[in-house]
């Protein structure tokens, strides 16, 4: 992954009968990091995809597949993501009762490793495994659906995660998930995300890869 500031499409807002197309497209633009759902109507009232779209896309993809689970029991699934070709795995702190034996799975399993709180999980649960991460992912709306509205609250959480990665000596990314927008994609940057996710905004109009390099510009001036 790049150092600087970086804008992931999310491939849940996009037309899936043509999704190799529409991810080529952006690759070609120059979006590096793909951001992955997967929801399983448990964990999430949403379901979407499986390993079987992660294995079909790494054949015509060369980006970094950021793959964020949002499904109950993350701990059975982790090595067929792996296997499919993930380059990192996130997994929700309120998925598992044990997150630190997870992190170790996912390393031990030969990925990057990265943990998502929703909008009502304080940041200090992470006190304990923060320097095992690659990434801690803010979640700036309930997840489970692409296009709703950013929630404020996640800018002093964003803040909060960049400030404790100098404090605690660890060396995780920060990323920003949900309502990402022209409006709230700078503010995201500016709170201090390395990595901004974006769904609706990338693949909601008709032209997905000029929105991305719209975003990204948005995010590096
Ligand atoms: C929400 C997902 C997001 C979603 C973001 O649960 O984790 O990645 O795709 O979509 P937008 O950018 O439309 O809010
Ligand atoms: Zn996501």
């Amino acid at each position: 992954m790049k150092a600087e500031k970086t804008v992931a499409p999310s491939i849940l807002s996009a037309d899936f009968a043509c999704l190799g197309r529409q991810v080529a497209e952006l690759e070609d633009a120059g979006a590096e990091i793909l951001h992955i759902d997967v929801m399983d109507g448990h964990f999430v009232p949403n379901i979407s995809v499986g390993p079987l779209v992660v294995k079909a896309l790494r054949r015509h993809s060369k980006m970094f597949f950021d793959v964020h689970l949002m499904i109950e029991q993350p701990e059975c699934y982790v090595e067929d993501f792996v296997l499919a070709g993930a380059d990192l795995i996130t997994v929700h702190w309120e998925s598992t009762k044990h997150i630190h034996r997870l992190v170790q799975q996912v390393v031990a399993a030969g990925c990057q490793v990265g943990v998502a709180l929703n909008p009502g999980t304080p940041f200090e649960v992470l006190d304990c495994v923060a320097r095992d991460l690659d990434m801690v992912l803010i979640m700036s709306v309930n997840p489970g659906f692409g296009g709703q509205a950013f929630i404020v609250d996640a800018l002093a959480k964003i803040a909060q995660a960049a400030r404790w990665r100098v404090e605690m000596g660890a060396r995780y990314r920060v990323e920003v998930d949900g309502g990402i927008n022209l409006d709230t994609a700078p503010l995201a940057a500016q709170a201090g995300a390395d990595i901004v996710v974006a769904g609706a905004a990338v693949f909601g109009g008709a032209q997905p890869a000029e929105a991305w390099q719209l975003l990204q510009l948005a995010v590096d001036s």
